[in-house]
């Protein structure tokens, strides 16, 4: 049942299948009885007719065109060339591959299965090694031939195994993909690495699987890993979002080892006590008025539609999540595909629609960062991202270590 759905009185009345066929062997179709279907339906021909309308200009205007007040590449200061070469393994739309270039690493190549969003890559940086389709399929690569040509291997293995959305289902999930990051990580033998996942995965339903799939083998390897697990926090780095990462950082050498420090906060929210930088509200982030009825927070966490049961263009997937966005004044679904788009297509509720632009920008890409896919693809590959400025904390903290050691 969709999130957004009022309580129904339906519960005794059968349900029926949808009549669009599953195409993905995970797809989890929606339970739905034959009125809440038809209720759907309307509901979507009503807002296709309306997007119809605004993309003809038919609409009047809630809210301006919005210039944010947020420049997220000031959160991560482009660093000088580091001399350090960064292989990129499940790049996604780019969020640990923009921080790690700002960071001065020199980009290597990526690979990812998704066309399109090795599409974002290439388009966005066209002089990069770019592995995508099955070609980026980290389960078919010859990982020995990257032996000596990597200094430090990234990347955020899918996190639905581990995620409550994905159903926490672990090894036995087949998108499992930590023991091919490991292989990877084995058979090139880089001399650090970060691997990222949802915080979920240091929880105590995973330990085993952590201490036997990841850690153990890592640490039995020849050369052998030592590594660090550190928790981190969107905010904390100047991201206007509740966002929690969990992150893998291992080194080959242990006085590297010893020499790394967690990455320290940048930024403060909603703290006049500390003396650094604040991290605005999302409203502020954005360039929208400040209003009593919407006083300015965090955004909820931004969820990718990308492997869920149907293609999407919302953000968000709680009634949880949707109350705090309704709180803040901004409608998480239907994300438009440019601001001036979204500006000329106002919302039932008189919630400010956000566009790509704005979901990039409080996941923390850079404004220069495009996106030419559908939106669908765009914001799921967006709420799959690594926040870039938290990303990039995180390669400075492997720089220094490595430097200092
Ligand atoms: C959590 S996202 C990574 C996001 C990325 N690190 C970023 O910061 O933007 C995981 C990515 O792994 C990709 N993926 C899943 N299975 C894969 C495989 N077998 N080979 C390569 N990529 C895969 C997914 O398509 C998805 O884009």
């Amino acid at each position: 049942m969709a999130w957004d759905d009022e309580p129904t009185d339906l519960a005794t009345e059968p349900l029926v299948a949808s009549r669009i066929p599953s195409t993905h062997p995970l797809h989890q179709p929606w339970q739905l009885t034959a009125t809440e279907r038809e209720r759907y339906r309307l509901m979507a021909q009503r807002s296709r007719e309306q997007s119809r309308r605004a993309a003809a200009g038919e609409l009047d205007r809630l809210h301006e065109v919005n210039v944010p007040a947020l420049d997220t590449r000031d959160l991560m200061p482009r660093e000088e060339p580091n001399g350090l070469r960064a292989l990129s393994l499940y790049s996604g739309g780019g969020g640990l591959d923009v921080s790690f270039e700002r960071a001065g690493f020199e980009h290597v190549a990526s690979y990812e299965i998704l066309e399109h969003a090795a599409e974002t890559l290439a388009r966005n940086r066209p002089e990069w090694e770019v592995h995508g389709g099955a070609d980026g399929d980290v389960h078919g690569v010859k990982w020995k031939d990257w032996r000596g040509k990597v200094d430090v291997l990234h990347g955020g293995p899918p996190c639905q195994p581990f995620s409550n959305a994905g159903r926490q289902q672990g090894h036995l999930d087949p998108r499992d993909c930590w023991p091919a990051t490991v292989k990877a990580i084995r058979a090139i033998q880089p001399i650090a690495f970060v691997a990222e996942n949802v915080p979920a995965l240091a929880s105590a339903k995973f330990t085993d699987y952590v201490r036997d799939v990841i850690v153990e083998p890592l640490e039995r390897s020849r050369p052998r890993y030592y590594m660090h697990r550190v928790l981190l926090e969107a905010k904390d780095f100047g991201v206007p979002q509740v966002r929690k990462r969990v992150a893998f950082v291992g080194f080959r050498s242990k006085k590297a080892y010893d020499a790394f420090r967690k990455p320290a906060p940048t930024h403060a929210w909603n703290d006049p006590d500390s003396d650094l930088p604040r991290t605005m509200g999302v409203r502020e982030a954005l360039g929208l008025a400040q209003m009593e009825e919407h006083p300015d927070r965090l955004a909820p966490t931004i969820r990718s539609g990308l492997t869920g049961p149907r293609f999407t263009t919302s953000i968000c997937n709680s009634t949880s999540a949707a109350k705090s966005w309704a709180a803040l004044g901004l409608w998480p679904n239907g994300v438009a595909v440019t601001r001036e788009a979204a500006s000329a297509f106002p919302t039932d509720t008189g919630a400010f629609r956000l566009s790509v632009a704005d979901v990039a920008l409080i996941q923390g890409f850079p404004p220069t960062w495009t996106w030419p896919s559908a939106v669908y693809q765009a914001v799921g590959q967006i709420g799959n991202a690594v926040p870039p400025p938290l990303g990039w904390a995180v390669a400075m903290a492997v720089t220094a270590a490595l430097s200092a050691s």
